[in-house]
């Protein structure tokens, strides 16, 4: 039998409140994250990743309202009181933030920063919170670290800033490390050392790894396990290469054909059309339609069920253009052949009480 997942979320729905009433951010989402395993979080802008993470750690806009279960090591998350989560946060459960701006003070020197932390989720001494802060600036590969812990955090590049925010996560050991977009603002090669170093650190200290993106490519190289978002649900979620190697859903087809290499592989390199709906637009039915090649009349109101496939992976697309079972580079030159409805954003969908 495997074990239990260190992470376990069930039918996670978030509302919030918007200048046009309440709605679902998040609607239903599942997925598990095993220890020492990384799993990517996929989706375009808006699509419910990073309120999907802030809810985690219960750090979710004011006024939001959850349903559904999270639990992490066999303890439910939801509905914790404060000062229960502090406990978990940081020192169970640690986040690298979308935002680089908000992960170090401008003014503060990296010392005094990593050492806080260390020393208010672990007791430490200052010494003791010193070396630890060392260590774990050696493990993100900082250069002559001693000396970077007593810098400022304008004295280093945008990837070295990342690493450090990185290594302020670990510092209390966190079982389960959120990265959001940790390398969405890096060029290529200081992105391939952050995700090496995610490797790294889920093979050698089995630390496990939820990380957000947008970019499908990122997933491919670190990830065991991918779930793809729209409009804040599930549409696609199974192992990397069973997903990336034959997607099966439109929308991730359509993410692949979005990828620069993407003519590299046979097939022709082409965005999505349209863009991904705001929330008080949500579009009626399958949310995906009026950008959907293979959209049919059903799609405009029928929110297609979660279904699981023989090899594994779950789909949210009643029409699967896919189960003939052709090769995903097959039918990502053939697709648009497929039928076509007018792009058209859908009426808003308020929901009830959650
Ligand atoms: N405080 C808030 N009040 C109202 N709506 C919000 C709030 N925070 C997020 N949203 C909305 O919830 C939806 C999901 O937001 P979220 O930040 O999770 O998206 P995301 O997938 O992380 O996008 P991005 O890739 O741009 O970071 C978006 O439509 C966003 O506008
Ligand atoms: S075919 Fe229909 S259900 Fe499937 S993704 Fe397109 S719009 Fe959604
Ligand atoms: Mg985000």
């Amino acid at each position: 039998m495997s074990p239990p997942p260190l992470l376990d979320v069930k039918d996670l729905t978030i509302a919030l409140r918007t200048s046009r009433g309440i709605r679902r951010a998040v609607d239903g989402i599942s997925f598990t994250i095993g220890q020492g395993a990384i799993l990517g979080l996929a989706g375009e802008s808006g699509s419910g990743k990073t309120l999907t993470a802030l809810s985690i750690l219960g750090l979710l806009p004011m006024g939001a309202r959850t349903s559904g279960s999270i639990r992490f090591d066999g303890r439910e998350l939801l509905g914790l009181k404060r000062g229960e989560l502090r406990e978990v946060r940081g020192k169970q459960v640690a986040l690298v933030s979308q935002d680089p701006a908000t992960a170090l003070h401008p003014l503060l020197r990296i010392d005094v920063q990593m050492t806080e932390h260390v020393r208010a989720h672990l007791g430490f001494t200052k010494e003791q919170a010193q070396q630890r802060a060392i260590e774990m600036l050696n493990a993100v590969r900082i250069p002559d670290p001693e000396t970077a812990l007593y810098a400022y955090p304008h004295q280093f590049s945008g990837g070295m800033r990342q690493r450090i925010a990185i290594a302020m996560a670990l510092a209390c050991e966190p079982r389960l490390l959120i990265a959001d977009e940790p390398t969405t603002a890096l060029d290529v090669t200081v992105q391939a050392g952050i995700l090496q170093l995610l490797d790294r650190l889920r093979r050698e200290r089995g630390v496990s790894v939820l990380i957000i993106t947008h970019d499908l490519g990122v997933l491919s190289s670190v990830s065991d396990r991918i779930c793809v978002l729209y409009g804040g649900r599930v549409a696609e979620y199974g192992v990397t290469p069973v997903v990336l190697g034959s997607p099966r859903h439109p929308y991730t087809q359509g993410l692949m054909r979005s990828l620069p290499g993407a003519s590299e592989t046979g097939v022709a390199m082409m965005p999505i059309q349209g863009a991904p709906p705001s929330l008080d637009a949500m579009p009626s039915g399958c949310a995906f339609h009026p950008r959907c090649e293979w959209a049919q009349e059903s799609c405009r109101t029928i929110v297609p069920t979660l279904r699981n496939l023989p090899d594994g992976r779950q789909l949210a697309c009643d029409v699967d253009p896919l189960k003939e079972g052709a090769s995903a580079p097959e039918v990502l030159g053939t697709a648009s052949a497929g039928p076509a409805l007018p792009a058209h954003a859908g009426d808003p969908s308020p929901v009830g009480q959650t």
